[in-house]
């Protein structure tokens, strides 16, 4: 069932667990993807990229998404990824995305928290969700070249107060795409963000790559929403590779989804810990 980001990150809260943000670029990555949600029986937040809006995707994969929703009972977040701002949301909004996020970590902070707080409003108005970012994602992502800025303390507290997100994605050095070397994530400021006022669950983003030891880390201190893309990306074209030389059409999109399905089922059994969701008898 087709539900908001809020609802679900509030379960996740509950449970000390994570729930996995999947970017989807076309019906395949989407079965598979839900291939193993329902394998899992775990929520999942299904998200829209800048690439994908860019290849003039959105309007198809949000009425693959609502339908594919309607026929689970497991909770499904249709979700904008780094929204560049007011038309934008709107524009998915009026599409039936239940929750997006306007990505604001590289201005100035009183133009975040204005923006922020208009797509807040806007959101709020069709009963959606928003996640905001504050310190920016190092990396790649959709050809969007991120800063590296690890989240300002300083300015938590004071945005929190000021556009009070359902969700808050922080930079704490996590870069989008593969790392080339191991990261290193400054923990401490998970640790300072949660001891805030009305801090609202927080999101790593860049999720691809990252040491499971990391992960479980980051959730214990209270992580509630990861951004997994790229692995799944890999793992769909290593699927094709791997088979196109056979020029048997369906058996290698079988395969690629295989090999995505493979992916989303480690992360969620990774993000889930020992949690389980109530809507399994
Ligand atoms: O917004 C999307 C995610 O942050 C994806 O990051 O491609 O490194 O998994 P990733
Ligand atoms: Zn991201």
């Amino acid at each position: 069932m087709l539900t908001t980001l809020k609802d679900v990150l509030t379960f996740a809260e509950e449970k000390n667990a994570a729930i996995p943000h999947f970017n989807i670029d076309n019906l395949e990555t989407i079965e598979a993807i839900m291939d193993g949600v329902e394998a899992e029986q775990w929520p999942v937040i299904l998200s829209v990229g800048q690439g994908a809006i860019k290849a003039g995707q959105v309007v198809y994969l949000s009425d693959l998404v609502k339908r594919i929703a309607s026929e689970t009972d497991i909770p499904v977040v249709l979700f904008l990824d780094h929204g560049i701002g007011y038309e934008q949301a709107k524009m998915v909004l009026d599409l039936g995305f239940t929750s997006v996020m306007f990505d604001g970590s590289r201005l100035p902070l009183e133009e975040n928290i204005r923006i922020s707080r208009q797509v807040k409003e806007l959101a709020e108005s069709y009963g959606a969700s928003i996640e905001c970012e504050l310190g920016s994602i190092g990396g790649v992502e959709d050809g969007m070249k991120g800063g590296h800025n690890l989240v300002d303390l300083s300015q938590v507290e004071p945005f929190v107060q000021a556009v009070h997100p359902d969700a808050l994605a922080i930079g704490i050095g996590n870069a989008h795409g593969m790392y080339k070397a191991a990261p290193s994530f400054d923990f401490d400021r998970i640790r300072a963000c949660r001891q805030m006022k009305d801090i609202p669950p927080l999101v790593l983003h860049g999720g691809s790559g990252t040491p499971d030891p990391m992960i479980r880390k980051a959730i214990e201190l209270g992580i509630r929403k990861i951004n997994v893309a790229t692995e799944l990306r890999m793992a769909f074209m290593e699927g094709l590779e791997e088979t196109v030389g056979k020029r048997d059409f369906y058996p290698m999109l079988k395969h690629a989804k295989e090999k995505v399905t493979a992916v989303v089922v480690q992360k969620i059994r990774l993000f889930r810990g020992s949690a389980v969701w109530e809507g399994k008898e």
